[in-house]
């Protein structure tokens, strides 16, 4: 049995963005200089708003789908951990854009989405918020980062060493 086939979308197009993100995000704030950092701060937000609006797709259609049982083969502590590291990756994940979403539009500036319409803001302009939600921004895409590095070494260890191939549960 496999996960739902939008969920398996999801899995692979969400995952290739935010790690795309994470890389142009870090490389554009400390090491890209203007004009082109502004270029690809363009696209990060709106890749970013992209991959929030997803996520929801995403939420909604695994709570309502029925997802494949466990292998037999896999001990208790594997199960509880891997239900943990997938919740903390979709909470995660969904914190780092919203903390980008909340940062951008409350310190009032504006999001494009791809030069075809402005992003509607979900709160009003503060100082305060915004300051937080960059130091949440600043943090939060490595905590995702260490998640996406023990899920991906997790995956590979069932492959290699177990001979459980849990890939084509999610292809
Ligand atoms: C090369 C990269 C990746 C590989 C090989 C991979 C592999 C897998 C596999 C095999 C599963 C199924 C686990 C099961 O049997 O239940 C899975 C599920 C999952 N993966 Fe990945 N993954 C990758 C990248 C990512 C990334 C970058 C993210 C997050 C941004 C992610 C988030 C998730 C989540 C949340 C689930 C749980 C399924 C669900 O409930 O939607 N994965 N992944
Ligand atoms: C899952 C989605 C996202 C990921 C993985 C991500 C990742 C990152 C990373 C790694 C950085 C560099 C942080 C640092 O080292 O200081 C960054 C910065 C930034 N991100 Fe995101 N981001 C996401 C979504 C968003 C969204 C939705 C927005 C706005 C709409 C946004 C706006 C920004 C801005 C403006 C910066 C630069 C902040 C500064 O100049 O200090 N990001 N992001």
């Amino acid at each position: 049995m496999k996960y739902h086939w939008a969920i398996r979308l999801l899995h692979w197009v969400i995952g290739a963005a935010v790690l795309c993100m994470i890389l142009a995000g870090f490389l554009m704030t400390h090491y890209m200089q203007a004009p082109a950092k502004y270029n690809v701060y363009f696209f990060h937000k709106a890749t970013g708003v992209t991959i929030l609006f997803f996520m929801i797709i995403r939420v909604v259609t695994r709570l309502f789908t029925k997802a494949p049982p466990m292998p037999q083969q896999l001990s208790c502590f594997e199960k509880l951990a891997a239900k943990s590291v997938h919740f903390a990756l979709y909470f995660v994940v969904i914190a780092t854009a919203a903390s980008g979403y909340i940062m951008s539009c409350a310190s009032g500036k504006a999001i494009s989405w791809f030069g075809l319409f402005y992003v509607p803001f979900a709160v009003g302009q503060s100082k305060e918020l915004a300051q937080d939600a960059h130091n949440m921004h600043e943090i939060l895409p490595y905590i995702l980062l260490i998640l996406i590095v023990l899920h991906i070494a997790a995956s590979l260890k069932h492959f290699i060493f177990d001979k459980i191939n849990l890939l084509k549960r999610i292809i």
